[in-house]
């Protein structure tokens, strides 16, 4: 299993360029299930979740070609849906697998989707997207571990309220809509910038869509959806995961081709810890140089716009670097404190109680040994890592791989000392 070794202390510069958005590249390409026609998705960013969706996708009957040249195009053909299905043993390495079933179900008529089962950061169950289809008339079934969802007749609009706000459910519940008999509101909905990322493309695709963004979603459902061309929105937690790194380490650096806006939760908290981004253009932010301590700054995470809890982790390894105590409570996940056990292997000084972590900066962290355990938990110790008196080595890093794209030559290239031990 390949291991980071990391060297701290270097000061971070220069430009560091972000990658399309994984959160958006998974549903746009479930999305593709939904019509017979080429739908031509680009930056889509080479990581393992990615590759899982597409291993999916072909198994249930998608034509996939991808562009060597540029390997971030994606040419999707689905002329038939061979098998309606997403097996044990692809869901159980990637949750997002369940954003097949309400395509599968709109285009196809049932769909057979294993359940996810828990996961490192919580529960995590899909009960939100079932009561969504049954209330379109799928017909929800459950054996052998398996889900399966029936509508013969296809699916019928309806109005549907989710109890909780719910990111991948939304997107689900969506793409089953967009086919559905008549109109669907969806009230609760998700607003995060890939929620309104997939609508586009359905739009793109012939879908009649409104109010993506906000909390009610309204469908009109249409007969079939033709093909279309569509770029990812950039990735928002990775640009968040390179400021804090420049945060972190008191460095100057510009992240390009991000969506200033989509990080604004971040931006707003970094300046109470007495870190400057600013905004150098509409895709372009510069972290300023630190002058001075960090200092503490309580976070609660919430659903966009507020603070996401994809950047907790990373901001939880920044603020043992703070000159005080700062609380971070996570409310989007039950068991999202992985990586403070991590931390406190290098010197952080956190207590854990419940859903609040009390951070006592500065720790002065030194390298040491730690095990990854999730995709954001091993980036929040990279960051650590690269601020870190000595060597850092971690395990495990395949669960980075997962969601950054070869995150240690991107970050070598702007001064970390970082390279991947095969
Ligand atoms: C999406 O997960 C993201 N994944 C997650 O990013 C992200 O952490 C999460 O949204 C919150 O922002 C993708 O987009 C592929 P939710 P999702 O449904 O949709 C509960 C990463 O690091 N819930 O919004 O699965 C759930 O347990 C990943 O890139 C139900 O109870 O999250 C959680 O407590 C990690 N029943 C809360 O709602 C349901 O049917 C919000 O989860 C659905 C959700």
């Amino acid at each position: 299993m390949d291991k980071f070794v990391i060297e701290g202390g270097a000061p971070l510069h220069g430009t560091i360029a972000t990658s399309g958005s994984k959160n958006s590249a998974l549903p746009a390409l479930a999305a593709a299930l939904l019509t017979d026609e080429e739908v031509v998705l680009e930056r889509i960013p080479r990581v393992r979740d990615i590759r899982t969706m597409e291993r999916l996708l072909v198994d249930i009957g998608s034509d996939i070609s991808i562009d060597e040249k540029s390997p971030e195009r994606v040419v999707l053909n689905t002329k038939k849906i061979v098998s309606p299905e997403a097996p044990y043993e692809l869901v159980k390495t990637m949750r997002a697998s369940s954003l097949v079933l309400g395509p599968l179900v709109a285009r196809a008529g049932r769909a057979r989707v294993s359940l996810p089962g828990g996961c490192a950061i919580g529960a995590r169950p899909i009960n939100f997207h079932l009561a969504g289809l049954e209330h379109l008339g799928a017909k929800i079934s459950q054996e052998h571990g398996y889900i399966e969802a029936a509508a013969p007749n296809g699916l019928k609009g309806a109005k549907i309220v989710f109890d909780r706000i719910t990111v991948t459910g939304t997107e689900d519940i969506l793409m089953a809509a967009v086919l559905a008999e008549g109109e669907t509101v969806i009230e609760n909905a998700a607003r995060e910038p890939e929620v309104v990322d997939t609508a586009h493309l359905l739009r793109k695709m012939g879908a009649i869509i409104e109010g993506e963004g906000t909390s009610a979603i309204r469908i009109e459902g249409v007969s079939k959806l033709h093909g279309a061309t569509h770029e990812i929105i950039a990735d928002r937690i990775e640009a968040g995961t390179f400021i804090i790194a420049a945060a972190i380490t008191g460095s100057e650096l510009c992240i390009t081709g991000c969506v200033p806006g989509h990080l604004d939760a971040l931006v707003a908290k970094l300046a109470e810890a007495g870190v400057t981004v600013t905004a150098v253009d509409d895709t372009t932010l510069r972290v300023q140089k630190r002058h001075g301590p960090l200092h503490p700054a309580d976070m609660i995470t919430e659903e966009y716009p507020g603070f996401p809890t994809d950047l907790q982790a990373q901001y939880m390894a920044l603020m043992t670097e703070a000159d005080g105590i700062s609380i971070i409570t996570e409310t989007i996940f039950e068991n999202r404190f992985m990586h403070a056990q991590e931390l406190m292997r290098m010197g952080a000084n956190i207590r854990l109680d419940g859903r609040q972590a009390i951070v006592a900066g500065r720790s002065h962290l030194t390298g040491a040994g730690v095990i990854a355990s999730d995709l954001r938990a091993s980036a929040s110790l990279v960051l650590a890592a690269l601020m870190a008196k000595g060597e850092t080595v971690i395990d495990r890093v395949y669960h980075i791989d997962r969601g950054y794209e070869k995150i240690e030559s991107r970050l070598s290239a702007v001064g970390a000392r970082i390279k991947r031990i095969e």
